[in-house]
């Protein structure tokens, strides 16, 4: 299943990178504010469901574009065709196709790929997170003040902008630095590999994070939501890091956490 999740993305890479060459032609609609999609998300997201299916057409399916498709109760995939299209469209090369697989609900495969740099990071759940089929670890790090963190602003809606800022503002204060580099399934990747050494954002989707955090957790990672609960996936705000920043990341965040983003009951 993995190979097969594997050319689906390589399949929207190559497509991704075509159309990387000439972004001034491309329609782009406004889903809405700052929320952009051009034509290559769902040619990717197509290319992507057609392997897919091709190869499982029982499987169901849930992407970012055409949202919901089939019903199964035992495979879903889940799909981000482009994360970062902000960057896409203007150039900014960092942006990564993102794909998983939940059996029974449970993640059990993740591929990450970022067609720049031809990057693929991979993990099938119990055995391990690979970059490029090396073995990958998230970093050894112990103390924040010395820790370099990726984040994502909120920028879609404004509900959590100020708990977002003050978290921000204690954050850059304990740590070595702060990075905010507009694609968070490649953040997560990016902790999975020890390239930064934890992560947080708030109100993201499915998509954005499914095949990250199992790549997190395979390289050795934790994964939680803002409480270090389970309930990240549903609830959009998540928190990863190697275990020790994980904890610290926790701890800083907890003074800024309003009711509604703490863990749902
Ligand atoms: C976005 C990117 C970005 C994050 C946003 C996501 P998109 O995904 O992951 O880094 O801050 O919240 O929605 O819209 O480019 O697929
Ligand atoms: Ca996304
Ligand atoms: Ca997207």
């Amino acid at each position: 299943m993995l190979n097969t999740a594997v050319k689906a993305a390589r399949r929207a890479g190559a497509l991704i990178v075509r159309a990387s060459q000439n972004v001034d032609i491309l329609t782009v609609h406004s889903k809405k504010q700052n929320d952009y999609v051009s034509e290559v998300d769902h040619a990717a997201e197509q290319a992507i469901v057609e392997t897919l299916l091709e190869a499982y057409p029982s499987h169901a399916i849930l992407g970012e574009e055409f949202g919901e498709q089939g019903k199964n109760t035992e495979y879903l995939w889940i799909i981000d065709p482009l994360d970062g299209t902000t960057n896409f469209l203007h150039g900014f090369p960092h942006y990564c196709i993102s794909i998983a697989l939940q059996h029974r609900g449970v993640l059990e495969q993740a591929v990450i790929y970022d067609p720049n740099r031809n990057d693929l990071f991979t993990a099938t759940k119990g055995r391990g997170a690979f970059l490029n089929d090396r073995r990958i670890r998230v970093s050894k790090r112990a103390k924040l003040q010395e820790a370099l963190i990726g984040t994502g602003f909120p920028f879609r809606h404004w509900s959590h902008l100020d708990p977002y800022l003050a978290m921000f503002r204690d954050m850059m204060q304990r740590t070595s630095g702060l990075r905010r580099p507009g694609s968070a399934a490649l953040d997560l990747a990016y902790v999975a590999c020890g390239w930064d050494d934890g992560f947080w954002e708030l109100d993201l989707s499915p998509w954005d994070i499914a095949a990250g955090a199992l790549i997190v957790k395979e390289a050795g990672g934790l994964v939680g939501d803002l409480e270090g609960n389970e309930r990240w996936l549903e609830t959009g705000n998540i928190v990863a890091g190697n275990p020790k920043i994980f904890v610290q990341l926790l701890q800083v965040l907890a003074p800024h956490l309003t009711p509604d983003l703490k863990t749902p009951c």
